[in-house]
């Protein structure tokens, strides 16, 4: 065998089992065992009664754990390192400590294992497993989502409120904000800048305690509403982040022309997302988010630069790019905006 498919061969062995790794981790969080070894370190059968686990089962997890560079082991004692800490200690109180804690989107992705455990009847089928049902009926569910989408937000908040110029922009409307962590970031980067939380009302009780936690009451403005029915008019700007992938192509197209309508003439709309390239498979985690998206949505999936580009001209927009920004996980930004005349009335108002 030659090195070229040797390598090959051992790739595709190496992604059958990467999940392997992930279940190991995901385990790890479900049993709360970062959290309970916080800044001690303890010997697999002091985890283990911890957990309520086996002792020698223990071993394994906590050693596969060590391997994965998650944890630290001296002697037959293991320890969160310090990187750990920062990620995977919640902190104290309702509200983390800890800003950039991912247990929470960590916690969603191993509520998703059933789902995929699933993939191949819903390949079958070409319909989800199960609806999502994150804002609709339980309220603990509401709330737990909404904090896995405040962990992967705040990521990159921070940044990107650095790097996308508002100059200018005094209004902004965040359509299915969640959290708030982009509006309340883009704020803080913009004295001059108050931000339209647009939410249904069950995540919005959620929304209400994170602004508070983050002082940003006064700049920011919580409204109830549904992003497939009515916008609200007279903004700079319109940001939607993570919210394409959820719909089909059609609610789409028809979401793109109800935010050019809610713009000021010279307003911009920023779409943020998994965002494809031409040939759809790149970059690899937005063509495999869209399986995701196929187990637990009715016509969510990623979406392509030239799809979007294609909704936002046929709404109106000018000046559609898909600037190179340093954000994580493969996510992207595609920007445009609304031409600065008004449109002609379309009747003759005499
Ligand atoms: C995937 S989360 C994205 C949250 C946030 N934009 C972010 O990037 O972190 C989708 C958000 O859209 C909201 N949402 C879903 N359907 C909606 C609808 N029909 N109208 C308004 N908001 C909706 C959810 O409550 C949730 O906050």
């Amino acid at each position: 065998m030659d090195k070229t498919l040797q390598d090959f061969r051992s790739r595709i062995i190496e992604l059958g089992y990467s999940y392997f790794f992930a279940k190991a981790l995901l385990a790890a969080v479900k049993l709360d065992l970062f959290n309970r070894l916080g800044e001690s370190a303890l010997t697999a059968r002091e985890m283990a009664s911890k957990t309520s686990c086996n002792p020698r089962a223990m071993g394994l997890l906590l050693n596969a754990l060590v391997g994965m560079k998650v944890l630290g082991k001296r002697g037959i004692r293991y320890f969160n390192t310090p990187l750990t800490r920062e990620v995977l200690i919640r902190g104290r109180g309702r509200f983390q400590t800890c800003p950039y804690y991912i247990g929470d989107i960590l916690n969603f992705h191993n509520n998703l294992w059933e789902g995929w455990g699933r993939l191949e009847e819903s390949l079958r089928k070409g319909r989800p497993i199960k609806q999502h049902e994150m804002y609709l009926e339980d309220r603990a569910v509401t709330r737990s989502f909404i904090h896995a989408m405040h962990n992967t937000a705040m990521g990159h908040a921070e940044l990107l409120a650095r790097v996308v110029p508002l100059k200018g922009v005094k209004t902004l409307l965040d359509i299915g904000a969640g959290s708030g962590a982009f509006s309340i970031y883009f704020c803080k980067a913009n004295p001059g800048l108050r931000a339209t939380l647009l939410d249904l009302p069950k995540t919005l009780e959620v929304t209400r305690e994170f602004v508070a936690n983050y002082g940003a009451e006064k700049r920011i403005t919580l409204l109830p509403g549904d992003y497939n029915k009515s916008l609200p008019k007279g903004f700079d700007a319109v940001f939607l982040s993570h919210i394409i992938h959820s719909e089909g192509e059609k609610e789409n197209l028809g979401l793109m022309k109800r935010v050019y309508e809610c713009l000021n003439p010279g307003g911009r709309i920023m779409v943020q997302d998994f965002i494809l390239k031409e040939d759809k498979a790149n970059p690899p985690f937005a063509s495999a988010f869209a399986l995701n998206m196929l187990l637990y949505t009715e016509k969510g999936r990623s979406y392509s630069f030239k799809e979007i580009k294609g909704w936002l001209e046929e709404a109106g927009f000018k000046s559609i790019s898909w600037p190179r920004l340093p954000l994580p996980r493969d996510i992207s930004i595609v920007m445009a905006r609304r031409g600065t005349a008004r449109r002609a009335p379309t009747e003759n108002p005499t």
